[in-house]
């Protein structure tokens, strides 16, 4: 196969979170996948040091899988997603249930992780206004965190660079992010830090709880740089929003369906939340899907306003809600999962995973490393006043010597296959020791 673009196939592209012009003076295309590996145009072979972005845990192309979207495309390629629905949906809603907390039992679907989220903020703003408390409105996020592109987002969203260019978006508060000086290279769940979850209390004292539907938290921040939670920090959280009649949100877009060596972010550290979000691993990848879980009464809530049967409950969702391809591979990726032992898999290699990623906290420019399931980010010192320089040039680097790490702001990000081996995590640390260098 001819691989060969031409400049204005590569100028008619305009890429995502991408560097659009360095990337089209060099390009790095990918054109195979298969288990750990891409290949790319070249031929070479190269360790996917990120489960593609977070979503290939299972590796790629896994048979079970290939299998379910061939046959699936076969049979039934498209059905309306409004007023109609076609049976892997319902299959899939349930299966989705049995890996989530005790309680949270009804799925609606998307068509990413973005549109979860904006799903879960508007679930919250509907339940408190049928619940007769239309003035709880207000979101609240945490800095670091990512929730995606859209509007509602990039407001809880605790990126600043994501926000900047795109002006005003929703009136919203954060609580600070939980990056503490003293918990640099804590190995797993830092011990400092749960007393920031208090920052909800000062957030309510302002506002009011009467004012405030929902707080937004990945259970460990992702994309902003993965940032565990302090120990006790979720528990303090979800107190808060018990005492004060606030839905507490899980965004698990990243950490749902295995990356902590559990089902969930919420089983890994113990706390279920009201609202939680799912993506990227559901299909291991294969097809974009996306999912917001609730609590019954949450769903029942909606059903029961008194409207006529034939009413919609909730004027929402998307074309693409339940996508007959991506409820197949749904339910062939969960199965794989399931079959294979895959989540105990990753549990069993964190901690040697963890020894090996600490190892490099003497390289060169290596500010801190944290970890926690198959995950891990390093902050990097800048160049002075090129903040975003340093952790690019690595990752450049490490695509040259056949790895492809994870480069965003100042960190790198890894997220490691279910099944990596521990030859392959050998090999990953060393190239990225040899990559920074000593100090
Ligand atoms: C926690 C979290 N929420 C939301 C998203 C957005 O997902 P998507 O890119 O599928 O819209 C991501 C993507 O990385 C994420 O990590």
């Amino acid at each position: 196969m001819d691989h060969n673009l031409t400049q204005s196939q590569l100028d008619a592209y305009w890429m995502p979170f991408t560097g659009n012009r360095q990337f089209k003076k060099d390009p790095r295309i990918i054109v195979a996948a298969d288990g750990h590996y891409f290949t790319d145009d070249q031929g070479r072979q190269i360790f996917d040091g990120l489960s593609g972005l977070w979503t290939c845990g299972l590796g790629h192309r896994v048979p079970g899988i290939i299998e379910a979207i061939s046959n699936q495309a076969h049979d039934l390629d498209y059905s309306p997603a409004f007023q109609f629905g076609h049976p892997k949906a319902f299959q899939l809603a349930e299966r989705i249930t049995e890996f989530m907390p005790e309680g949270l039992n009804r799925v609606f679907y998307c068509g990413s992780g973005s549109e979860s989220v904006e799903t879960s903020l508007k679930i919250a703003r509907g339940y408190w206004r049928i619940q007769g408390q239309p003035t709880k409105t207000r979101l609240i996020g945490r800095g670091k965190g990512y929730h995606g592109v859209n509007f509602g987002g990039i407001s809880v969203g605790g990126i600043g660079a994501n926000r900047a260019t795109f002006g005003e978006a929703l009136n919203t508060d954060h609580l600070r992010h939980t990056w503490l000086p003293e918990n640099h290279f804590s190995r797993g769940m830092p011990e400092q830090g749960a007393e920031l979850a208090d920052e909800m209390l000062e957030i309510i004292a302002l506002h009011d709880a009467s004012n405030i539907a929902a707080v937004i938290v990945e259970p460990m921040a992702g994309s902003g740089g993965v940032f565990p939670p302090p120990i006790g920090y979720l528990q303090r959280l979800r107190k808060i929003c018990d005492d004060h009649n606030i839905l507490l949100i899980f965004d698990e877009v990243i950490c749902g369906l295995g990356r902590m060596g559990a089902r969930t972010g919420a089983e890994a550290f113990g706390v279920t939340p009201d609202i939680l979000t799912i993506a990227k691993q559901v299909t291991n990848g294969s097809v974009p899907l996306g999912a917001t879980i609730v609590r019954q009464d949450i769903y029942e809530a909606f059903m029961a306003t008194g409207a006529p049967e034939y009413a919609l409950e909730m004027p929402h969702g998307y074309t693409y809600s339940g996508h007959p391809l991506a409820c197949s591979a749904g339910l062939a990726a969960l199965q794989v999962l399931d079959d294979t032992d895959a989540i105990q898999q990753v549990a069993k290699t964190a901690p040697y995973f963890e020894s090996s990623i600490h190892s490099l906290a003497n390289c060169r420019h290596v500010v801190d490393i944290r970890n926690y399931g198959l995950a891990a980010g390093l902050t990097l010192e800048a160049y002075p006043g090129e903040p975003l320089r340093r952790p690019y040039e690595v990752a450049m680097e490490m695509w040259r010597k056949g790895f492809y790490i994870r480069y965003g702001g100042d960190t790198l990000q890894l997220g490691l296959p279910f099944f990596v081996t521990e030859e392959e995590i050998d090999s990953l640390t060393n190239a990225l020791g040899e990559t920074l260098g000593t100090a």
